[in-house]
């Protein structure tokens, strides 16, 4: 675990943006030094490990895909109109918009141009499991914002959202790893669909984070998700177990422009008094279970999926 963080924080320092236009430039560095869980990049080394292959080649698509992930963090930011992430301002806040769409778009392009840098087989496939990604979370991003209009979203839509704006990065670092170790198609395929389902129990526990978490150690505000009527696993579990007098408050909280704190307050209020924390749980156990079964499907030693096994549960149990 230590060995890899090395790998990919170093990998990630090593990388030059002392470049002009300063304002383009700094805020990639300053994203990217932030850090953050790296999730990304270790589920690609770990997996590549599973199937043998060397880690050190699969750094490539492990830093490219971080990349990749920042991207679509400081463009998020803009569209969650998120003041805080990672503890720290967010790229809009300290810079501007315009500048935070600008050094995004230059990130998306740089993590391709960082893929291209790999050399060996399967360097079609790393490229076009990061286009294809690419285009999937903004698919998913938007169905994010749709929703936020509409008023009835079911949870099957909702599931699917999530599985384009988060699950399908953490299937493709997976696959991307695999690939590098040569892993054949059926191992790539399951491992990918691992990270599908590791990938939703991840996104509701961000859900639920939103809601419960510690700011200082979420890094992120709380309350973001209820102030921008985001349909989360949280809310549309509440529409589905609320009563009708309740549910009026609610489209009343939804609808009046309320303070935003009084509005995370009351919306916070529904959800403890109808155990919505509860049932997220529930789910991503099931998620998380299913993910196993689907680990257990490969055949190679139980000793070699262990990395794997251990990092995905302490994702399902983190506070952060
Ligand atoms: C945040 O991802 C975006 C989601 C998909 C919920 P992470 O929680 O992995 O963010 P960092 O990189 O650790 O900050
Ligand atoms: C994460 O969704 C999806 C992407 C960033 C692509 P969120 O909007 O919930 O992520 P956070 O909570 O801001 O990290
Ligand atoms: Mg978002
Ligand atoms: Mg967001
Ligand atoms: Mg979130």
């Amino acid at each position: 675990m230590n060995e890899l963080n090395a790998l990919i924080a170093q990998t990630i320092q090593s990388i030059d943006w002392r470049k002009k236009p300063e304002n383009l430039y700094q805020p990639i560095e300053y994203i990217l030094s932030q850090g953050g869980k790296r999730i990304r990049p270790h589920l690609c080394l770990m997996a590549c490990r599973m199937f043998g292959g060397d880690v050190q080649k699969a750094i490539v698509p492990a830093v490219a895909f971080e990349m990749l992930h920042n991207f679509t963090l400081i463009h998020d930011d803009i569209m969650d109109k998120a003041d805080l992430r990672r503890g720290k301002e967010t790229v809009y806040k300290k810079w501007n918009t315009d500048i935070a769409i600008l050094s995004g778009d230059t990130l998306f392009a740089k993590a391709f141009e960082y893929m291209l840098s790999y050399q060996g087989e399967g360097k079609y496939d790393l490229l076009n499991l990061l286009t294809k990604t690419s285009v999937e979370i903004c698919e998913g991003q938007q169905y994010d914002l749709d929703f936020e209009q509409m008023e009835n979203v079911s949870v099957q839509q909702y599931l699917e959202m999530i599985r384009l704006k988060t699950s399908v990065m953490l299937a493709a670092c997976l696959q991307a790893g695999a690939i590098v170790a040569n892993a054949n198609k059926t191992h790539q395929e399951i491992i990918y669909q691992f990270g599908i389902k590791i990938g939703l129990a991840f996104q509701i526990q961000d859900d639920f984070l939103d809601v419960y978490a510690d700011v200082e150690k979420f890094g992120k505000q709380v309350g973001g998700d209820i102030a921008e009527n985001k349909k989360t696993y949280m809310l549309l579990q509440l529409i589905n177990v609320i009563d009708n007098q309740d549910k009026q408050n609610l489209d009343y909280y939804m609808t009046q422009n309320l303070e935003k704190q009084d509005k995370y307050q009351k919306v916070k209020a529904l959800y403890d008094k109808y155990k919505i924390g509860d049932m997220a749980k529930q789910i991503i156990n099931t998620y998380f279970e299913e993910a196993m079964d689907l680990l257990k499907q490969i055949n190679i030693a139980d000793e070699n999926k262990k990395e794997l096994f251990d990092f995905a549960n302490k994702l399902m149990n983190r506070d952060y």
